[in-house]
């Protein structure tokens, strides 16, 4: 066999300020069942995701918490890294553009270019979006807007530095002529040679730390620094090795494949080849452009509040049926709509009945009427012939099409022939056979869970979880991974397990969605002011007789005493509260706890078994008021 060339694949690396959504979920499981159907064929494979951390957003949301811009990313990647470790991500690395390897060989890049001529001074003027963090032509506004945030951009003028991509533009416009694999699909190729119609300008690579400090400082005057697209960019190569370690960048470069939303198209396929061009760099073998998820027709937003947030459906239905969904519900290149209710509709009729059902099926049967060990198959006829066939037939359709990021077609087309093998069952009645002619019976089920286990098979890079649990299960030896029929191991026990996909019930169905339509569970100004917080100073604290955790307070408010009982002796010494100013909530109703009456709650930050008291920074007069 030819030595296949390794498989790079990336993701985009995502905004660091946002948390991420059913949006980012979706490349990012793109990638991730390319690389397990990859790595499943031996294919050596590296799976790159990250996050773009420099530019204005982050360092106006980390100037509005009052903190560093550093810190700020270090707090929000979190998000990122746990929802991918959630979702079952198996990524070869994730980058940050704040990595200092990743900003060293950005500034020997530029540094490069600048010396070569490629990076030149230039006062300019332009339209620029803070929200999309560029530049916009006239041409390009809509109404005077920025197309994708629809506000109007500020007007600005400065001394910049320029790339000069404008001289690539005749042979990029060649390049992506001759090359129908580099950008895909079609209709985004041509959304491309389109856009290189208009005369192509120089890009501007730099900001003025005047406006903008949080980015990689220009190795050629320090007092700008990158502009963010430049830098994240070049995440792809710098990832790899890319003038750090030769060996390992000659091994992953050219990516297979660079996926992205349909939203940046023009950055990957404009800006990010004419800088390679100019760096002398190999172009990608092809940058994949899919559409947009969609909640009831509209672009998810924060300000529109319907953004889907894949934890909480993971939350609520596990890993594996959201990973189906997002990739069996998205068409090549076209926008698809997120609903709960397209979700459940999913999930119950591909995952619970035709799959799930078929599996129980089987198994009852074989644990009724042959002890639980897998029937031998005598003599097959010309419907197992057929399953057999098609089942035989069936990888190398699969295969096709997911190489050709079909994967949506490639599920269909898997869980059509579970659905066949369905039908046989139905014609071949297995559980009537059995009573007239048992060894018939039995080659019926071998040959449905075979076929079974195969189509299992194909479904492994979808959904890892579940099917590693249905094919570890199934007694197959070492041959559990193999497509060739026959590895089902005959008079071996089939194991007992718990439905697979246990069918959503509408009734939990609405309860998620009522989680889902307060998404932040958001309240207002006048909500949260019902809750009267009020400045409290403790007087005394004394231990309530016969509990380990109660504490008796005296708190001093406006001039009031109160009295709270409180469960924090576990945490404080009565002594050391003594004369601290505390936050108390004023009108809650009154309680007796333990017999004991409590005016009041006070307030303590928990996490675990570790608790807290909230208490002012300064001394301030009780009774004030906390919001
Ligand atoms: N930081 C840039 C990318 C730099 S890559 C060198 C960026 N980040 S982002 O956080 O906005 O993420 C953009 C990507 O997230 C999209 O290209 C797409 O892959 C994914 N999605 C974000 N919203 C999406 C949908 N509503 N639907 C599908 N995917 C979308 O742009």
């Amino acid at each position: 066999m030819p030595h296949e060339k390794p498989f790079y694949v990336t993701t985009p690396i995502y905004y660091v300020n946002d948390k991420p959504h059913i949006g980012h979920a979706y490349t990012t499981i793109l990638a991730d069942v390319l690389s397990r159907y990859q790595r499943s064929k031996q294919r050596d494979t590296f799976f790159l995701t990250g996050t773009d951390e420099h530019g204005q957003k982050v360092q106006q949301a980390a100037t509005a918490l009052g903190i560093e811009p550093q810190e700020h990313c270090d707090r929000m990647v979190v998000h990122f890294q746990s929802a991918w470790k959630k979702l079952e991500i198996t990524n070869d690395f994730f980058i940050r553009t704040t990595d200092s390897f990743h900003k060293k060989i950005v500034q020997e890049v530029l540094q490069d270019l600048y010396d070569k001529g490629e990076i030149y001074e230039h006062e300019y003027g332009g339209y620029y979006c803070v929200g999309c963090e560029r530049f916009y032509t006239p041409k390009e506004l809509v109404d005077g807007k920025c197309p994708q945030h629809l506000k109007e951009p500020e007007y600005i003028k400065e001394k910049n530095y320029f790339f000069r991509m404008s001289k690539y533009q005749d042979w990029l416009i060649d390049y992506i002529q001759t090359h129908p694999d580099f950008i895909q699909p079609a209709s985004r190729r041509n959304e491309v040679l389109g856009f290189l119609k208009n005369p192509l300008e120089d890009l501007c690579i730099s900001r003025p730390k005047s406006r903008l400090k949080w980015g990689i400082e220009l190795p050629f005057n320090s007092d700008y620094v990158t502009y963010v697209w430049f830098d994240a960019l070049l995440n792809y190569v710098t990832a790899i090795g890319y003038k750090q370690d030769d060996a390992k960048f000659r091994k992953w470069w050219p990516a297979s494949y660079h996926l992205i939303g349909k939203d940046i198209v023009t950055t990957h396929c404009v800006y990010w080849p004419t800088m390679l061009k100019a760096m002398g760099v190999e172009m990608p073998q092809t940058i994949f452009a899919h559409g947009w998820w969609m909640v009831a027709e509209t672009k998810m937003s924060k300000s529109l509040k319907n953004i889907v947030k894949p934890l909480d459906l993971i939350d609520a239905y596990g890993v594996d049926p959201v990973r189906y969904f997002l990739i069996r519900d998205m068409v090549l290149g076209q926008d698809a709509n997120f609903s709960e209710e397209m979700f459940i509709k999913r999930y119950n009729s591909d995952l619970a009945n035709d799959f799930g059902n078929l599996v129980s099926r089987i198994a009852t049967l074989i644990r009724k009427n042959f002890d639980g060990n897998v029937p031998a198959a005598a003599e097959s006829g010309e419907a197992e012939q057929e399953i057999r066939q098609n089942a035989e037939e069936l990888p190398t359709k699969v295969h096709a099409l997911t190489d050709q990021l079909a994967l949506n077609e490639a599920i269909e087309t898997t869980i059509a022939f579970v659905r066949s093998i369905n039908r046989y069952m139905e014609h071949r009645a297995p559980w009537k056979l059995v009573k007239t002619d048992k060894m018939a019976a039995g080659t019926v089920l071998y040959t449905a869970a075979e076929a079974l286990r195969i189509a299992a098979l194909l479904l492994r890079p979808v959904m890892p979880s579940k099917i590693d649990t249905l094919l570890t299960a199934l007694p197959t030896g070492d041959a559990q991974q193999h497509f060739q029929w026959g590895c089902l191991a005959t008079g071996r026990k089939l194991p007992k397990m718990p439905p697979l996909f246990p069918r959503i019930q509408e009734k939990k169905a609405a309860q998620v969605k009522e989680k889902q339509m307060q998404p932040e569970n958001l309240i207002t100004i006048d909500e949260f002011f019902k809750s009267h917080l009020r400045t409290a100073k403790i007087l005394t604290a004394e231990k309530v007789e016969k509990t380990d955790k109660l504490l008796k307070l005296q708190v001093e408010l406006g001039g009031d005493t109160r009295q709270i009982v409180a469960g924090i002796a576990e945490h404080y010494q009565p002594a050391d509260l003594v004369g601290r100013t505390i936050v108390i909530v004023a009108n809650l109703q009154p309680a007796k706890i333990r017999g004991i009456e409590s005016n009041g709650m006070l307030l303590a930050a928990k996490k675990g078994k570790a608790l807290t008291l909230i208490s002012t920074m300064e001394e301030i007069e009780t009774g004030a008021s906390v919001g």
